[in-house]
């Protein structure tokens, strides 16, 4: 009768000791899978959407501008939600005084030959206008040759834009067509 129930005490024991030893075993186990399941479960949207973010992140765009008062580009694609990094090279020698270039971005249903003709009225802001400034999604320095400006903004919406130099002028044969797909 006293070997029996400390026998059984001593298995009950036992079995509480593994238990107790166990639980929290099982429970890390069960921790662990399922941290590798969260894991196996991102790891492979986590490459797609690097994939996707790296051709859609940041785009590089150059144009050039030069002594004949021409764009080496009429048209610019990017796609929608890209950044953009433009750069403007004036790859004349002529100096901003009489061949200036700048690259100017405006806003769908924005009056390009009106903003060009307010333009030339606004030399001491860069050549462009300030009334018009809410017409600008972006735009560089105004360049004689030889300089360069490198600018940083997020695509608009898709659509067609236009962007144009704003020296007095030249928009007429310096615009094109910012397209974004
Ligand atoms: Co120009």
């Amino acid at each position: 009768m006293r070997k029996l129930p400390i026998s059984f005490l001593a298995f009950i024991a036992i079995v509480f000791l593994i238990t107790s030893c166990s639980e929290p075993g099982d429970t890390g186990d069960q921790e662990t899978d399922q941290t590798t399941t969260q894991e196996e479960t991102t790891a492979p949207e986590e490459p797609a959407t690097t994939t996707d973010e790296a051709t859609a992140e940041t785009v590089q765009v150059e144009i050039t501008g030069n002594d004949q008062m021409k764009f080496s580009k009429e048209e610019i694609r990017v796609k929608a939600g890209q950044t953009v990094e433009l750069t403007l090279k004036h790859v004349g020698e002529l100096p901003v005084a009489s061949m200036g270039h700048n690259w100017v971005l405006l806003k769908e249903g924005a009056d390009m030959e009106a903003f060009a003709m307010d333009a030339i009225q606004a030399k001491d802001n860069d050549y462009i206008p300030p009334a018009r400034e809410d017409d600008v999604i972006a735009h560089t320095k105004m360049l004689g040759g030889g300089e360069t400006d490198t600018i940083t903004f997020e695509a608009p919406a898709k659509g067609t834009y236009v962007f144009l130099c704003t020296f007095p002028g030249h928009y007429m044969a310096m615009n094109g067509k910012f397209i974004v797909e």
